[in-house]
């Protein structure tokens, strides 16, 4: 949690991932520069989740490159990521935010600072003694967030983070990301929710078919896409 230089930019280059012989994602090239939150848009089964993973570091490219501005693994320490359905370690709530500081070996006096903070960040902190087990899927994520933005990452990647979830899950969840970017963290997401991508992106990627249809600012995205693909999603339209 040093004060250091910054993870950005990030440059992918010609990437190609297969699996199992299926190409997932093909020729993608673009940058993040990190000063914006960037949703990454598209159908399901576009390829959300693979670059999401690959830009994390989960799945490797078969072809192209991707460099961060430092090392690979300085960069990965720098970042947190936050699955579509949180995996809580059977421990209480507080236990799940004590965990990540201890690994990076937080001083206890700010270790409870940012604790306290968290639990309140979530409005989780009359919940902080029981079972993480004990949560709604909603409170959940909200613990899922807190836990990953705990350490301070440069950037935070969020797959599809209120899929399951109720308006009101949904809502509290984004008013959380609203105050992260402010601590410095970039947030990047992945959705399917064109309500969602309108209320919280500054910049669009936009994939179909494993293919990068488009990176645009938001406010021309919603306007006017580049991509046919793009327009025929906005309109509703099945994209294929
Ligand atoms: N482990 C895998 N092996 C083979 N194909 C996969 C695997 N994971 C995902 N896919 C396929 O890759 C495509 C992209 O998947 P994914 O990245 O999950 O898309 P999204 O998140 O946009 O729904 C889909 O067609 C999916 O079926
Ligand atoms: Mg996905």
């Amino acid at each position: 949690m040093s004060q250091s230089s910054s993870i950005f930019p990030l440059r992918l280059e010609n990437i190609q991932v297969r699996k199992r012989g299926n190409v997932l994602l093909n020729d993608i090239s673009f940058s993040l520069v990190g000063n914006l939150t960037t949703v990454v848009m598209g159908p399901n089964g576009s390829g959300k989740t693979t670059l999401m993973r690959l830009m994390h570091g989960l799945e490797r490219p078969r072809q192209g490159s991707l460099n961060w501005a430092i090392t690979s693994e300085q960069a990965r320490s720098k970042q947190s990521f936050v699955f579509q359905t949180p995996i809580m370690m059977r421990r209480r709530v507080d236990e799940n935010l004590y965990y990540p500081l201890k690994l990076v070996a937080t001083p206890k006096q700010e270790t409870d600072l940012l604790v306290n903070h968290w639990l309140s960040a979530t409005g989780l902190a009359n919940k902080a003694k029981l079972p993480a087990q004990f949560l709604s899927g909603g409170e959940r994520q909200k613990l899922a967030i807190a836990r990953a933005m705990i350490t301070k990452p440069q950037v935070l990647f969020l797959d599809e983070p209120t899929t399951n979830l109720d308006g009101q899950s949904t809502r509290e969840i984004e008013a959380l990301l609203r105050k992260v970017k402010p601590d410095g963290t970039c947030i990047v997401l992945s959705t399917h929710d064109l309500g969602q991508a309108k209320r919280l992106a500054e910049q669009v990627v936009f994939l179909n078919k494993g293919h990068l249809c488009e990176v645009s600012d938001a406010p021309q995205f919603f306007q006017k896409p580049q991509s046919s693909a793009a327009q025929l999603y906005l309109d509703g339209d099945i994209v294929e």
